[in-house]
């Protein structure tokens, strides 16, 4: 998230050989652009002509696949409506927005203080982090610190890691023998902490950061460059106990959000670190993702790269918007190939723009990309939109403006 300055600076430098000149915007992505602002223009509304008393918060549709679901500020995907009015904000210019995405961010403060999950990272992040570049800095760093303090209560020395879902009780997670499960979704939540660090000089969450970091790449990855959903540890000794999924097909199969978290998280690590085994991680995992063979020809992946029924599984367009996000950040990186990076996140961004992918204006929830998948092992949102697949379309729209700027 954070870095849309600097990629535009360091792209700028390395792209800036090639043509010195800015690229206007091509047709599809100035469509894409106007028409992101005209359905989340329609979303804007509807919270605003509620009147219920409550910020409402959009994240996918309800059963009926007709009506918006809206989610409080402990959901994991809080942070993302908020986030995209700020991205929106940066696309078009439309000043009217600041107001709008300053109220969205600031009705889901209470999350800085949330210890009992992981995903206070995408919350905070993604909304706050993302806010402060525009209003009120010193007030929106401050959230950021307290939000990486709460989400470093998590953090387990004995296992060298931050524990993703608490196991209490009856809790599915209990059912399934888990003690201290982290998924590599976590990954995600690491650059909080690397901002705090920046944020408050505190070195204290740069190192769990990266002693997250290093574990998950030890104990979560494949030879092929795949990686596992879960891995369960033991708190204190830090063994590892179980190699499983949650929401993929099997425990050995590729459950494609994951793949897209560690693109996106191990790119986003080697921007904070300088540490280019993080860098090979990225692209080790893009190209398994690229290269497989059940990969589709529009380039927007099935929910789970191994599952049964493929051609005729869900695909999830969440995936396909985190990866192209990704790449464009990982091609201003020192990687060996970056127009096998930009080429392939301009196939994903085309297709998501198509009409295969974007829903008519006032259709679709009012959300801008149909096709998601949140879990199909929990039955729950299969073949919707998800509010999050809306942000990193967004926040790839604006990386690659910014690239060809
Ligand atoms: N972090 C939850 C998901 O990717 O579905």
């Amino acid at each position: 998230m954070k870095n849309i300055l600097m990629t535009t600076l360091i792209s700028a430098f390395l792209l800036g050989s090639a043509s010195m000149e800015a690229k206007s915007p091509s047709k599809w992505e100035k469509e894409a652009v106007r028409n992101a602002r005209e359905q989340m223009g329609l979303q804007i509304q509807a919270i605003e002509n509620d009147r219920s008393g409550k910020v409402l918060n959009p994240v996918t549709t309800k059963l009926n696949r007709y009506a918006t679901a809206y989610c409080g500020y402990e959901d994991w995907r809080s942070g993302f409506f908020p986030g995209s009015v700020w991205y929106l904000y940066e696309l078009t210019g439309d000043r009217s927005l600041l107001p709008l995405a300053q109220k969205y961010t600031e009705a889901i403060k209470d999350a800085q203080n949330l210890t009992w999950h992981h995903d206070i990272g995408f919350i905070i992040n993604c909304s706050f982090g993302n806010g402060r570049r525009f209003v009120k800095e010193d007030e929106y760093n401050n959230v950021l610190v307290q939000a990486a303090k709460s989400l470093c209560t998590r953090f387990r020395p004995g296992a060298g890691i931050i524990q993703s879902w608490n196991v209490t009780g009856n809790s599915w997670q209990a059912k399934r023998g888990w003690t201290c499960p982290v998924i590599i979704d976590n990954m995600m939540n690491l650059e909080l902490l690397f901002e705090a660090t920046k944020i408050s000089g505190d070195s204290t969450f740069y190192k769990v950061a990266v002693s997250h970091a290093d574990r998950t790449m030890a104990e979560h990855f494949r030879p092929d460059g795949s990686c596992y959903h879960v891995i369960d540890y033991d708190a204190e000794t830090g063994k590892v106990l179980h190699r499983h999924t949650a929401q993929g097909y099997a425990h050995e199969s590729a459950w494609s959000r994951g793949q897209s978290w560690a693109i996106y998280a191990y790119t986003m690590c080697y921007r904070e670190t300088g540490n280019p085994k993080y860098l090979d991680q990225a692209v080790k995992t893009f190209r398994f993702m690229k290269n497989h063979p059940a990969m589709p020809a529009d380039c927007i992946p099935y929910w789970d790269m191994d599952a049964p029924d493929i051609p005729y599984e869900p695909r999830d367009v969440s995936t396909a918007a985190v990866i192209a996000s990704a790449l464009y950040e990982l091609l201003t990186y020192p990687v060996e190939n970056p127009k096998e990076c930009r080429d392939y996140a301009d196939r994903i961004m085309k297709s998501l723009a198509s009409a295969d992918y974007t829903a008519k204006p006032g259709e679709n929830g009012r959300f801008i990309l149909m096709h998601s998948v949140g879990s199909i092992p929990h039955n729950n949102e299969i073949d919707v939109p998800l509010n999050y697949a809306d942000y990193y379309y967004l926040e790839a729209l604006l990386r690659r403006r910014n690239l060809d700027r």
